[in-house]
């Protein structure tokens, strides 16, 4: 997760070639995927997508064609050339784009899938701002940080605090998430291990591979990235990252 306060030199350094950009799994991503009601027409946006792997999920999974959106180019070269890998890349479209200001699609928008990413502009703006560009019956899935409990230590609160995340329980999510003309299809815990295996882990070992020779800029990053991985070490059992899977409700529903 980004501190917006940071070097991006510094934090696409230690950013390059991960895995993913966020916690996750393609079996999390396959699981909800499979999850989901029939899709009414329309296209089916990806944002955030960073390198792209739930972007190649939800395209294999879902048999449809999935436009890719994210503001960092690289990230976008390497999903084209994994979705070429996987004989994906006619079902795969990159757009160097951002996710504040995205236009209408022509036949509208049946799914948007925002893994990792919501916390950017912040659940409850994300949830509105995308709202109208899905059709009726569209659906929203996005994946946050929660508290997985009522009362979490001082510490770990601190941190989230720092990090400019709003914090909820689930519960709390999904009540914002109906305020904002959603009804809350299901929600689904990413397990601990899909925040280690391919995040945190390849994180940690190309942080300590930086270490020697980093400037201050990078020293900062990689001090970040560190104490964040401590956090979720002792005290990942009070946070946890949710999908959430909305449908946007009629605009004319009582
Ligand atoms: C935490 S990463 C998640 C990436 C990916 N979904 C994953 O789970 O691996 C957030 C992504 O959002 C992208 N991003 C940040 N600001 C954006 C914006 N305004 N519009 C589109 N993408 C943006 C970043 O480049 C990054 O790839």
């Amino acid at each position: 997760m980004a501190d917006c306060t940071i070097d991006w030199d510094a934090f696409f350094t230690l950013h390059h070639d991960l895995p993913r950009e966020g916690p996750g799994s393609d079996a999390m991503t396959e699981q909800v995927a499979r999850g989901l009601p029939p899709l009414p027409a329309g296209a089916i946006l990806d944002l955030g997508c960073g390198p792209g792997r739930q972007t190649l999920v939800l395209a294999r999974t879902l048999k449809h064609s999935v436009i890719a959106i994210d503001t960092h180019r690289p990230y976008l070269e390497r999903l084209a050339m994994a979705a070429d890998h996987a004989g994906l890349s006619t079902l795969v479209e990159t757009r160097q784009q951002s996710f504040f200001n995205l236009a209408d699609e022509p036949d509208g928008v049946a799914l948007i899938w925002a893994e990792g990413c919501i916390y950017i502009p912040g659940f409850v703006d994300g949830l509105r701002m995308w709202r109208p560009l899905l059709v009726p019956g569209g659906l929203l899935v996005a994946s946050d940080v929660v508290w997985l409990t009522d009362d979490p230590p001082d510490e770990v609160r601190a941190f989230w605090d720092e990090e400019g995340a709003e914090m909820r329980t689930v519960e709390e999510k999904c009540i914002q998430a109906a305020a904002e003309g959603y009804e809350v299809l299901g929600t689904h815990t990413l397990p601990k291990q899909a925040w280690w295996d391919e995040y945190y882990a390849p994180l940690e070992a190309r942080s300590a591979a930086l270490r020697d020779g980093a400037g201050p800029a990078l020293t900062q990053v990689l001090d970040g990235n560190d104490h964040e991985i401590d956090i979720w070490r002792r005290f990942g059992d009070s946070f946890g990252y949710v999908f959430f899977v909305l449908r946007k409700v009629a605009d004319d529903s009582p």
